[in-house]
């Protein structure tokens, strides 16, 4: 018996990092997951792999989104869990120096997607009258860094967006959570220690950043994004769950 039996789970910015690490866990436990990306070799190759559904979805773009969730209905008859976690780092620059196409850029992958998402998979979990929705923020969500408006922002207000949509749908029995990582070795950590000033110092300041010891790790933080879109959380709605070890308790 697994935690997801028989769920149909989408999970956006699956073909790579933290969406991966997920989609294999889910699979794992028992779900049939949909894996929506726009990396189209990694996203069909890692479907296969988990007998699962690949989706080319670039989330900035809403027809595509509302085609994804099209798509799983066609394919499954319904959708159980909807992951919103594809995203983007973006540039590191103080708020004067920071570009506009960066500002439009990220804020559109990192927050209008998963608000995209959101919007569509509702009518299909309304009428369901159940449905879990798990939403990727970060730990920057709840504590901001300087140079990275952008992200910062983004990550806050999926946050929030996050605890609208927990509030608005509990009538029909439908949950929404967020998860907020700290730093996780990934394709996004790697492009971002890469684009920092000092990468060497940075990667320094990462590996020591948590008061736990070690730097959280992806099957780390599928195994709490498990919790929260299994039964085990059934009465857990609109929060922000930091994986961090502590991290955030400063
Ligand atoms: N790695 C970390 O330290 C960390 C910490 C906190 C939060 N996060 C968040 O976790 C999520 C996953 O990041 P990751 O670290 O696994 O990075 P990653 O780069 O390994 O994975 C991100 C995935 O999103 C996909 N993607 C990017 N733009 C997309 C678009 N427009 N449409 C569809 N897919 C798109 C990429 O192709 C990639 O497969 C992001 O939302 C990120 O902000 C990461």
């Amino acid at each position: 018996m697994g935690k997801l039996d028989d769920k149909i789970a989408i999970i956006t910015g699956a073909a790579s990092g933290l969406g991966e690490a997920c989609a294999k866990l889910f699979a794992d436990e028992g779900a049939r997951v949909v894996i929506a990306d726009i990396q189209d070799d990694a996203g069909k190759a890692l479907a296969d792999e988990l007998g699962g559904l690949y989706v080319h979805t670039d989330v900035t773009i809403p027809k595509e989104v509302e085609a994804l969730v099209q798509a799983a209905v066609d394919q499954y008859g319904r959708i159980d869990i909807m992951m919103n976690n594809a995203g983007i780092d973006g540039e590191q620059a103080p708020t004067p120096q920071s570009t506009l196409e960066n500002w439009n850029r990220v804020m559109d992958v990192n927050m209008n997607g998963v608000y995209y998402g959101m919007k569509y998979v509702l009518p299909v979990m309304i009428e369901a009258c159940s449905g879990v929705i798990l939403n990727t923020a970060s730990t920057v969500g709840l504590n901001a860094m300087g140079a990275l408006p952008a992200y910062s922002a983004s990550k806050a207000g999926v946050i929030h967006l996050t605890k609208s949509v927990a509030i608005e749908n509990a009538g029909w029995r439908i949950r929404a959570n967020a998860i907020c990582p700290s730093v996780v070795k990934t394709p996004l950590l790697e492009h971002f220690i890469a684009n920092s000033p000092d990468p060497e110092q940075t990667q320094r300041g990462f590996e020591s950043l948590n008061p736990l010891p070690g730097m959280v790790t992806p099957e780390a933080v599928a195994r709490a994004a498990l919790f929260l879109v299994s039964d085990d959380s059934e009465f857990i709605s609109g929060v922000a769950l930091p994986i961090d070890g502590g991290y955030t308790a400063r």
